[in-house]
């Protein structure tokens, strides 16, 4: 049983759907009439990126990147690797980042940077959570689920060595299973 692992739930399956609800509504309503190009930064953003979008009622185009920066430890190296980058133009798009957390900020910052280089005509960030106290970074994403603290968290697409991605909420993780 993975819960074994848990400490303590800090978002909620429930809470988690409701989160996706109000911000896919929000994200309809401010890019409607507008095609956004929702890309998501793999493999975190898997669960929300597709309850998300399943709770928007405008058309979207989906597109992946997959970057990394933890490298399997609870600590972000700082280091941001691109191992798969998009396969279509950004040119001209409105570009909606689907993330799981915003802890750093290293990784959307530089993606962001990328994509404006490469001609994006505006860039924002949906995060599930969002953890300033983490920040190294000055960054604010636009939609932000959950302001959780600083604490190591999983489940719902964050991983501990790419293990309890598929917990259907997000929970601290017992100090116990990485010490
Ligand atoms: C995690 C998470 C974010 C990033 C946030 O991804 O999904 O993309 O780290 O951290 P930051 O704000 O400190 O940059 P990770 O690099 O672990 O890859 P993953 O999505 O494959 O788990």
């Amino acid at each position: 049983m993975l819960d074994n692992d848990i400490e303590k739930v800090l978002v909620s399956a429930e809470e988690i759907k409701e989160i996706a609800e109000k911000m896919g509504k929000q994200l309809s309503d401010d890019y409607r009439g507008q095609f956004p190009l929702v890309i998501g930064l793999l493999k975190g953003c898997v669960p929300f990126m597709g309850m998300l979008v399943t709770e928007m009622d405008i058309h979207v185009e989906l597109a992946f990147m997959d970057v990394s920066s933890y490298h399997g430890g609870i600590e972000s190296s700082g280091d941001v690797k691109i191992s798969k980058d998009l396969d279509i133009s950004v040119s001209g798009r409105d570009i909606i980042i689907a993330e799981d957390i915003v802890d750093t900020g290293r990784t959307i910052k530089v993606i962001t940077e990328l994509l404006k280089y490469r001609g994006a005509k505006s860039v924002k960030i949906a995060t599930l959570l969002d953890k300033p106290a983490g920040r190294v970074v000055e960054l604010s994403p636009e939609y932000v689920g959950k302001v959780i603290p600083k604490e190591f968290v999983v489940g719902f697409g964050l991983d501990f060595n790419e293990k309890y991605r598929n917990l259907p909420y997000v929970g601290v993780l017992k100090q116990s299973v990485y010490k």
